[in-house]
């Protein structure tokens, strides 16, 4: 398949680039860079020794999208393009709801009119709210007092799709609910790259580690989980890559969802000694009070996507800290050196 990968420049995007390449698949990325560098794409090249179409356009802009993919055949769509900072969200929720929703609207549209009807999306647990269940299934309820724009912005773009799908009866959609993403390519060649203070666990981690940060702010240690600290479910960013190459075979008219996560729960302290053990460096760390809107404990169930893709992870959380520590080591700048 040609796929083209909407907001493929960032940290899951590329790695799906790279596992699509190795597949045998063809791929163009479009992207603006926004959260993003041309590096990446450079080194996936690199790594497969395939070269990929690059196209840097602002999705939610449907000329300059048309324009730059004008004379550009695909025929399927994994969509990430999009903003993710939860916490940002809540500060500036029109710009997460016009870049979210925006991004999606001029896909689907260019879709339908380019008679493009493979589709995977880039969605979150998050959709699910707090858990009402120890390990959340799919049919756990989506979008029920949800406590962020970017969490909503998620659960409207299911919707979006579903209701696409009733107008339009070939589109195959599958929206993928990730867990919490973590670790790099074994390589160390490619990695997470947030720019500015990291939001989430593991890139502070690593940047302490590196010593680019002085210790990290463990969020509340009084939760009801093993030892009060938070507990989620951590996947290796290789397993999602894959998971994703898995949904696009998969594809079918109508649309799916899908959990992709470990069905692991691992709390921050056994990260924090996790990620100690694989880079043999301390990560200091000290007791704060709760992060807002933080869930005690959120961990996949993750056997539908087993049983109706074939798909499961394969990589442990040591090998995910292991291939973090690999690339933030020989990248304590990211793509910036
Ligand atoms: P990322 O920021 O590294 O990648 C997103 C990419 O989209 C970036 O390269 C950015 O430059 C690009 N982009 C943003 N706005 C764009 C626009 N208007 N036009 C074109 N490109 C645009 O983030 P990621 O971690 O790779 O996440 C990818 C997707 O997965 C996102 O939709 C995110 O919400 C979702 N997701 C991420 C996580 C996570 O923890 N990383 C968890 C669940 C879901
Ligand atoms: C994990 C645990 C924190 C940072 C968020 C989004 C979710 C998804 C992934 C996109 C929690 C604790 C964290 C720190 C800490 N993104 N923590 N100190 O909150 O599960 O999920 O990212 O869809 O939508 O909500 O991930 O990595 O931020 O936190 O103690 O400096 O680490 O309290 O228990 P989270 P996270």
């Amino acid at each position: 398949m040609r796929v083209l990968l909407t907001g493929g420049a960032g940290y899951i995007g590329s790695h799906t680039a790279l596992v699509l390449l190795e597949q045998g698949h063809q791929v163009v990325v479009l992207d603006d860079l926004s959260n993003s560098s041309r590096e990446s794409v450079r080194r996936v090249e690199e790594l497969t020794g395939q070269e990929i179409v690059f196209v840097q356009a602002d999705l939610t802009d449907p000329h300059a999208t048309r324009a730059g993919l004008d004379d550009i055949a695909f025929d399927a769509v994994i969509h990430f393009a999009g903003l993710k900072a939860v916490g940002e969200s809540v500060e500036q929720p029109t710009r997460y709801y016009r870049v979210n929703l925006d991004s999606t609207l001029v896909l689907l549209d260019l879709m339908r009119e380019r008679d493009v009807t493979r589709l995977v999306f880039s969605s979150s647990a998050t959709v699910y709210g707090d858990p009402q269940t120890p390990l959340i299934a799919e049919t756990h309820p989506v979008g029920v007092g949800l406590t962020n724009p970017y969490g909503w912005s998620k659960a409207m773009n299911e919707q979006i799709i579903r209701d696409a799908a009733a107008a339009w009866p070939a589109l195959a959609a599958v929206n993928l609910r990730y867990f919490n993403p973590v670790g790099a390519h074994h390589s160390g060649r490619i990695g997470e790259d947030p720019s500015g203070i990291p939001n989430n666990l593991m890139p502070y981690v690593a940047q302490v580690a590196v010593g680019r940060r002085e210790r990290l702010a463990v969020f509340g240690d009084d939760y009801p989980t093993v030892d009060g600290t938070g507990v989620r479910d951590y996947i290796h960013v290789m397993d999602l890559a894959e998971g994703h190459v898995a949904a696009l075979t998969h594809a079918e008219p109508g649309v799916q969802a899908f959990n992709l996560g470990s069905g692991v729960g691992t709390s921050v302290l056994e990260a924090v000694r996790g990620f100690e053990e694989a880079s043999g460096r301390a990560v200091p760390y000290a007791i704060h009070p709760r992060r807002a809107g933080d869930l005690a404990t959120v961990v996949a169930d993750p056997a539908l996507a087993f049983e109706r893709l074939g798909w499961r992870t394969t990589r442990s959380f040591t090998e995910a800290c292991r291939d973090a520590w690999a690339w933030q080591s020989a990248n304590p700048r990211g793509y910036a050196g």
